[in-house]
């Protein structure tokens, strides 16, 4: 079990980009939704104890992980945001070098390479040069080493960013069919991404947790609070002045908006179901004071 414990992360120019933040983690996929700068990275550059806390402790099985990694370290697999590859080394050569580095017995090293590459699909391109793959074959490969070691808590920073539609939805296939015997951290700012696989949502904003709870309750809880209301272009403002709002359609008869608001925002408004979206929009809203507890 992963447990983080009033965690605060003050960058050396004094920002603050984590505060207070407690979160307890056992096995299943963890859906880690916050816009750019909410503070997803240093959030998992700390579990993956690349950096350390600067309040607060994170342990693994009962363990600080900033005093004693070695045990999170054997049970990790990381793919950070930004995971540079060597572009003339073929996917197998990589990998086999990523083994070394994580000091792997290379005799089962490379039967699990075998393993991965037909998991994530590499076959046809596992002798040619990662220089020339796609931006999804190079995550596959990001994804296979993080793989390696058959971690127990995984790790994955923005896997989809800069992915096409298809290679997104394998993406999203491609975890889902991943033992569920691990910690599966998944971060992102598409709501989509997780809005299918992860069990649980932390959400994050400004460096807080604004909530963490299953998919569904957080959907529940905003039950009988989404309206479509259709108007007039020339009222949109004034609608988004006094509301918090999702998105705006246009239809042959008018505008229509999506409002979250405990009472009805507008006469002809048709309550409609939450999705995952509401939710995010809710309670990232600055027009919402506190946090969901
Ligand atoms: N090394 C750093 N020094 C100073 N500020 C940083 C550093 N790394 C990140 N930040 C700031 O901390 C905030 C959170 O960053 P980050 O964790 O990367 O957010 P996210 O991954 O959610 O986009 C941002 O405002 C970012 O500019
Ligand atoms: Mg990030």
């Amino acid at each position: 079990m992963l447990s983080i414990k009033n965690v605060s992360k003050k960058y050396s120019n004094n920002f603050t980009a984590l505060s207070n933040f407690n979160l307890e983690l056992e096995r299943g996929i963890v859906g880690l939704l916050g816009a750019n700068g909410a503070g997803k990275s240093t959030l998992m550059k700390m579990i993956a104890t690349v950096s350390k806390p600067t309040e607060g402790v994170i342990t693994w099985n009962g363990c600080d992980i900033h005093k004693n990694g070695d045990e999170l370290r054997h049970a990790l697999g990381y793919l950070p945001q930004s995971f540079g590859v060597f572009p003339n080394l073929t996917a197998v050569e990589f990998l086999k070098y990523m083994a070394a580095l994580k000091g792997l017995n290379m005799k089962k090293a490379v039967n699990r390479i075998n393993e991965l590459i037909d998991l994530l699909n590499l076959r046809d391109a596992a002798n040619k040069s990662i220089g020339n793959y796609s931006g999804g074959m190079k995550q596959r490969i990001g994804i296979a080493q993080a793989l390696l070691n058959d971690p127990k808590i995984l790790i994955v920073d923005e896997p989809t960013v800069g992915l096409d539609p298809n290679e997104r939805m394998n993406f999203r296939n491609l975890i889902n069919s991943l033992s569920k015997d691990k910690i599966i951290i998944l971060s992102t700012h598409i709501v989509s991404d997780v809005e299918a696989s992860a069990e649980k949502i932390v959400l994050i904003d400004k460096g807080k947790l604004m909530c963490f709870c299953k998919n569904e309750e957080l959907l529940n809880s905003l039950e009988g609070m989404v309206w479509e209301c259709l108007t007039e272009e020339s009222h949109l403002k004034e609608i988004k002045d006094n509301y918090i709002t999702g998105n705006i359609i246009r239809r042959s008869e008018g505008m229509v908006i999506r409002v979250i608001s405990e009472s009805k925002p507008l006469l002809n408004a048709s309550s409609v179901s939450p999705t995952l979206e509401d939710a995010y929009i809710y309670y990232t809203s600055r027009k919402r004071g506190g946090n969901i507890e």
